[in-house]
């Protein structure tokens, strides 16, 4: 049993310019254009249908209460059913072959994940991509949460036309990083974990460090600037783009920030996980697909030859 999933009031940036499916003239969006992306939180697991050709997201956005203990089985049938309603609210005609994208706050690597900071530790070692296919019989892409918003920062949103090393941070329950060079992503940076001071960066620098430790926003920022000092002084980055729950309140914390590094405000917000998700999807479908025309390319019988 899940709690129902609530539809969310859209805020903020180019995701925010939702549609619904009515409001589409026949035509305007392609089925396969569309993907789901599906953000796991601490607090939400959140998921919309988003055109990966324009990065908006189409119809509306969802969200279910992440199961406590967020265990890796509950979070998979939470998502089940999040990815069902999403659908059915679409068009189970269409939705039924929309691949699903998850950003899972772990390191990720070939769909399983990794580590778990700040998630249950039975994510240690979980095979999220296949046990979330199997689950939802369809093509799912597991990635790291910061590496996957970062996406749709890079492609639609502050990180668009970057060139140089781009560094993106979410800065949330933890802190995320993704790491883009000339617009591609080193994954799995795990930057959030730097040292600072003989303590984990995101223990003091996060948002949730500020209700924790009970800091007005001023006391905070001078953490954060002090890790972003720090990251400054070990890449060069040309840019950093905030994002995560911190980048909606920006404006409170933005004039402490004394770093040389040029700073951009996520475009996206938090619903760049969502946005990011749907790519990643999207281009594992496409990659799946490639592949198995390659294979079949390969099998068949060359042209004018006998076949058998
Ligand atoms: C995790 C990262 C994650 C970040 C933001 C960190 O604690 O180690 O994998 O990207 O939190 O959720």
């Amino acid at each position: 049993m899940t709690d129902r999933p609530t539809h969310e009031t859209r805020t903020g940036g180019p995701a925010a310019v939702g549609t619904k499916p009515g409001d589409l003239a026949p035509g305007d969006v392609k089925p396969s254009d569309l993907a789901i992306g599906i953000d796991f939180g601490g607090s939400g697991i959140k998921g919309a249908v988003v055109n990966v050709r324009t990065g908006q997201i189409v119809g509306n956005r969802l969200r279910i209460p992440t199961p406590q203990p967020a265990v890796p089985r509950d979070v998979v049938a939470v998502t089940d059913e999040l990815v069902g309603r999403l659908v059915e609210a679409w068009d189970p005609r269409d939705g039924d072959t929309f691949p699903v994208g998850v950003g899972v706050p772990a390191a990720t690597r070939n769909g399983v994940t990794l580590t778990a900071a700040n998630i249950d530790p039975a994510w240690i070692g979980f095979a999220a991509e296949r046990e979330m296919g199997l689950a939802m019989h369809r093509v799912v892409a597991v990635g790291n949460d910061a590496d996957v918003a970062g996406l749709a920062e890079i492609r639609f949103g502050a990180g668009r036309y970057q060139r140089g090393l781009v560094m993106v941070l979410t800065i949330g329950t933890g802190i995320g990083t993704a790491l883009f060079i000339d617009g591609r992503l080193v994954p799995n940076t795990e930057l959030g974990h730097l040292e600072i001071k003989g303590r984990d960066a995101e223990e003091r620098a996060a948002e949730s460090a500020r209700d924790r430790l009970g800091l007005g926003w001023q006391d905070w920022a001078a953490g954060f600037d002090t890790y972003l000092h720090e990251l400054e002084r070990l890449f060069w980055p040309d840019l950093f783009i905030l994002g995560g729950g911190a980048s909606k309140r920006a404006d409170n914390y933005l004039r402490y920030l004394t770093v040389q590094t040029p700073i951009a405000i996520a475009t996206f917000r938090n619903n760049a996980g969502i946005v990011g998700g749907a790519l990643i999807a999207y281009e594992r479908r496409a990659r799946e697909t490639a592949a198995a025309q390659a294979a079949a390319a390969a099998g068949a019988p060359a042209a004018g030859e006998p076949a058998g």
